[in-house]
């Protein structure tokens, strides 16, 4: 652990260079890099707060347990804020561990926990609730695996939303598509939360996207950079994916979104379960996450 109090971050590095940082405010995958420690993975805004003041707009911020605007009323996360409280809270680290085969095998994980107990008094009045949360982030020489453990320690149910909200870095955003989406159903919240089914075996962005794409059979969604996949998104236990780019106005509108054009250089393509609920019994656990292979 380097840094103190809610700047604190937890590096590894593998023999063969590759490395990542996580803040553990918001337990915020904060760099990836590949290829021998030479190539970033992750956009990060310049005016992202690492401090710990509020949530990181960049890297892999962890959605719990509400994914956007929560319902309006009528639900336990009606209180809470957009995208819940994981992302803006202090997780414990947990610890590492390393394997070491063969250079080109070996991998380290990290692990992070968030409890109730470690969550504001506004968070838990919002969501009075007793859960435990362990994350798991696992480097390996071309792959990064984020997994979350969500277990109910209370008596009573619950029902959560979860999402890993990542940052892609991308070199242009008119030369890169997303292929693995073709015949879903998605909702488009750019347009008045529509439905429609996508048609497009290779999705172009060109304005502002934000689109959530529901229950897809296919397990990888790849970005793709002037024609040759730069990365597989492999989904586990995790049926959503949504896909997001503020594009020129918005990206202009967020005070810690910089630079303007940084939309240029970024898409988020976040797996989660987000349509309806994931419900847990006293005592029952959902495990679900992502590999990412870097396709360099
Ligand atoms: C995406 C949502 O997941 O996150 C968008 O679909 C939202 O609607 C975006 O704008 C960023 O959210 P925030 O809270 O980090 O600004």
């Amino acid at each position: 652990i380097t840094g103190s109090g809610a700047g604190s971050k937890v590096t590894a590095t593998l023999p063969s260079g590759e490395s990542i940082e996580v803040l553990l405010y918001g337990a915020t995958v904060i760099s990836w890099k590949s290829n021998g420690g030479k190539t970033e993975n992750l956009w990060l805004s310049e005016k992202a707060a690492v401090d710990g003041s509020k949530a990181v707009r960049g890297g892999i911020p962890v959605v719990f347990p509400v994914f956007g605007p929560p319902p309006k009323s009528g639900h336990p996360t009606s209180s809470l804020p957009q995208h819940g409280f994981a992302r803006s809270s202090r997780w414990e680290f947990l610890g590492k561990s390393t394997s070491e085969d063969a250079l080109d095998s070996s991998s380290v994980k990290l692990d992070f926990g968030l409890y109730t107990s470690g969550i504001s008094e506004d968070a838990k009045k919002a969501w009075p609730l007793d859960f435990g949360l362990v994350y798991s982030v696992t480097l390996s020489k071309d792959s990064l695996q984020t997994v979350i453990n969500v277990r109910n320690e209370g008596e009573q149910s619950f029902e959560f939303q979860f999402l890993l909200h990542t940052y892609f870095k991308i070199k242009d955003i008119t030369k890169t598509s997303v292929k693995g989406l073709l015949g879903v159903e998605y909702i488009d919240k750019v347009l008045n939360a529509s439905s429609h089914q996508e048609s497009n075996s290779a999705i172009a962005i060109t304005g502002e996207v934000d689109r959530v794409y529901k229950s897809i059979p296919q397990d990888t969604t790849t970005i793709v950079e002037a024609d040759s996949p730069r990365f597989d998104v492999v989904r586990d236990n995790l049926s959503d994916t949504v896909v997001w780019n503020p594009w020129i106005e918005k990206a202009k509108g967020m005070g810690d979104f910089s630079p303007d054009d940084g939309y240029k250089n970024m898409i988020c393509v976040e797996v989660g379960a987000v349509n309806g609920w994931q419900k847990l019994e006293k005592g029952e656990v959902f495990e679900g996450g992502q590999t990412i292979k870097s396709l360099l």
